[in-house]
């Protein structure tokens, strides 16, 4: 890591770029083109930079290349996809991007399940966040690293609401909580740019809640 000096302004654009163009891509991906295990695993190490409550490294990724796993949680995600929709009918619901990715999930070279040892405590905020903090930033940290490679995913939820059906297809044991889904393939075509959002001083608050920046 010594290749860059804090502070240096190609260090300072290149961080920028890689976290103003990580975005979902749904469609625009090389689905015939397998990702390299070697590959995955280095954005993995990198990943695994990301803060880690009491430094428990209690994260775990279980990488679905293979056909028949892939198959079997892009069942459980297009169920869950399907209850979504009619839920939701019209605009309100997923956008077709979001279907066809439901649609085509099992042909994507990659699924990645990150997973954290443990369960989050219910009743105290303290703690369900200190678990999700644990093991998001590094998932985050995944999809970007990806990203600078010329890997595509998206941050998804969706298969959650079969979790338990999920462990038992996937061989996940009780105590281990799964988070994001990120299907993953190399882009093809996909160009990223920055997203509208509202600007910090729209969001941020100094000093008091509510009060904005004179
Ligand atoms: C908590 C969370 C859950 C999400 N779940 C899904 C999902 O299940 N399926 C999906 O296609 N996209 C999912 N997304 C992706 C969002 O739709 C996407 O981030 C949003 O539309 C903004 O687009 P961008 O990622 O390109 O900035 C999820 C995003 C977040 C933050």
């Amino acid at each position: 890591m010594d290749d860059f000096d804090d502070g240096e302004p190609s260090f300072v654009r290149a961080v920028d770029w890689a976290l103003t163009t990580t975005r979902s891509v749904r469609r625009k991906l090389d689905w015939e083109r397998p990702v390299p295990r070697q590959l995955i695993e280095a954005c993995i190490d990198v990943a695994v930079q990301a803060p880690t409550g009491a430094n428990r490294e209690a994260w775990r990724f279980l990488v679905l290349d293979a056909p028949e796993p892939k198959a079997r949680l892009a069942a459980l995600y297009q169920r869950a996809m399907a209850r979504y929709a009619a839920a939701r009918p019209g605009d309100d619901g997923p956008k077709p991007t979001a279907r066809g990715l439901a649609d085509r999930l099992a042909e994507l070279p990659a699924l990645i399940l990150v997973c954290s040892e443990g369960e989050p405590f219910e009743d105290s905020n303290a703690m369900r966040v200190a678990f999700y903090g644990s093991v998001l930033p590094a998932a985050w940290s995944l999809m970007v690293a990806l990203r600078a490679r010329g890997i595509g995913g998206t941050w998804t939820t969706l298969h959650l609401v079969h979790e338990d059906e999920a462990a038992s297809a996937l061989g996940i044991p009780p105590g281990v909580t799964q988070t994001v889904l990120l299907p993953i393939g190399f882009m093809a075509g996909a160009r990223l740019r920055p997203a509208a959002r509202r600007p910090a001083r729209e969001v941020t608050y100094w000093n008091r809640w509510g009060a904005a920046d004179d």
